[in-house]
């Protein structure tokens, strides 16, 4: 036998408070506010508070709760994984079985963001680690055909006009229903998603699929704006899901829809093979933002507002005339909306571009009260001019109506298929 060695174990609790420490500051930004409102609570007992094993189980253990006027995953500080689940409609469904599916899926999920299996799950272990799960639920055009209830679909819900900027392809696009899963553990997405796809199977069938991480838990603080894989930090200047309520959440204006929201779904390609020719100058002009720190070009830090008009030793505007930032700026403060973004990085495609390194973006997701009034304006301006088109592509476009939430003894979905 080795000899024992005595300065182990102080160096494993060492490591095991550094970890404890992380971790229990990660709890406290997430249930804090700020520009992202935490509802992620700690169950009371169980092994968040205790030791080593206890440190590390801590987020895994966190749970969002379901039950709400409004559907968790929108307000939710984004977790670490999405997967995004469009379906179609299995021929035939009509509304009494919209409202067996909603009920199902209503009593899994309630199940699963607790941690405790669903109804008929075969891998029950699997659930015990809800790590903030969220399910958002979406419906697309079709639902409301298929119920009679074509009268109460909004306005907005359909395909977005089309943009010069589109490549789409169809494998990305539209959808009769659509899943929203997020965790902070990829074993969890997966097993919800597996559920709630089986219990759909006589209902619907999966249209497209698509996955988005960001960094992991306890990579970095807590609270931190995303960089994507162009580098850029990502989601600076965004809607606070609480102060700016009403631009995230319908008003119910449109009857069965308060506590509702809008759902688009931008799935964008970055031409990172070509953006790795680009210096770093021309990358920052390209946004007019810094990439180390995201200040814009005329501040010193990130939160600093853009100065529009700052004109630099050559007579021209610091942060050019079609920087992203600026075109994607509005002076309409009823033009935003809530970007809750991803990044996706899939094989790339040799088969039909030998050589290529990467397939990766965005999957550009938003949530606003009303698309037409809040989106499609923004995105018009950026198709018409903007830097950042040079290397970005989008391929895929989706458009959902997203129910309010339930209490408990309801289903998701009640206000219009009830
Ligand atoms: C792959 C595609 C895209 C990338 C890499 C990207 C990246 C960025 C970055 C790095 C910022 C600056 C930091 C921030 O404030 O978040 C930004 C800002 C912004 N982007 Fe994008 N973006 C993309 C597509 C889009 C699209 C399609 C839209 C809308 C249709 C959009 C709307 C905005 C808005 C509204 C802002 C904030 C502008 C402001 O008020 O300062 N972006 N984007």
């Amino acid at each position: 036998m080795p000899p024992a060695d005595p300065t182990r174990r102080a160096r494993v609790s060492r490591r095991a408070f550094l970890v404890g420490g992380a971790a229990a500051g990660a709890v406290a930004v997430a249930g804090a506010g700020g520009a992202w409102a935490g509802r992620a609570t700690a169950p009371a007992t169980g092994a968040a508070s205790s030791g080593t094993a206890g440190a590390l189980a801590l987020h895994g253990d966190l749970r969002v709760p379901f039950h709400g006027p409004r559907q968790a995953g929108v307000e939710t500080p984004p977790q670490a994984y999405l997967t995004l689940v469009a379906l179609n409609l299995a021929p035939g469904t009509d509304r009494d079985a919209l409202v067996r599916l909603m009920r199902i899926w209503t009593d899994d999920v309630v199940r699963l963001t607790e941690g405790r299996p669903g109804l008929t799950d075969t891998e029950p272990e699997l659930a015990e680690v809800p790590a903030r799960l969220t399910v958002t639920v979406g419906y697309g055009p079709a639902v409301f055909t298929a119920a009679g209830l074509d009268d109460r679909r909004p306005a907005w819900l359909g395909p977005l006009p089309a943009f010069a900027v589109d490549r789409l392809e169809d494998r990305w696009n539209d959808g009769d229903l659509v899943l929203q899963v997020c965790a902070d553990d990829e074993v969890t997405v997966s097993h919800a998603v597996r559920m709630l796809l089986r219990e759909a199977r006589d209902f619907a069938s999966v249209r497209w699929l698509q996955k988005g991480f960001r960094r992991s838990v306890g990579s970095e603080p807590a609270g931190r704006t995303m960089r994507n894989l162009m580098g850029q930090i990502d989601g600076t200047r965004n809607l606070d899901p609480v102060a700016d309520a009403p631009l995230v959440w319908s008003d119910g204006t449109d009857g069965w829809l308060a506590g509702g929201t809008s759902m688009v779904v931008r799935r964008i390609r970055m031409e990172l093979d070509t953006w790795d020719e680009v210096d770093r100058s021309t990358r920052e002009a390209v946004m007019g933002r810094r990439l180390a720190d995201g200040a814009p070009l005329t501040g010193e830090k990130e939160h600093d507002e853009p100065d529009l008009e700052a004109v630099g030793p050559h007579g021209l505007t610091v942060i050019g005339p079609a920087a992203h930032v600026r075109r994607a700026r509005t002076s309409d403060p009823a033009e935003r909306f809530l970007r809750r973004a991803y990044s996706y990085d899939d094989a790339p495609d040799v088969a039909t571009d030998p050589g290529a390194l990467s397939s990766s973006g965005l999957v550009f997701v938003t949530f606003q009260a009303d698309v037409d009034r809040q989106f499609v304006p923004v995105q018009r301006r950026l198709d018409e001019v903007d830097l950042l088109n040079e290397w970005t592509t989008p391929i895929g476009s989706a458009v959902f109506a997203v129910p309010p939430g339930c209490a408990e003894g309801e289903f998701l979905g009640q206000a219009l298929l009830g």
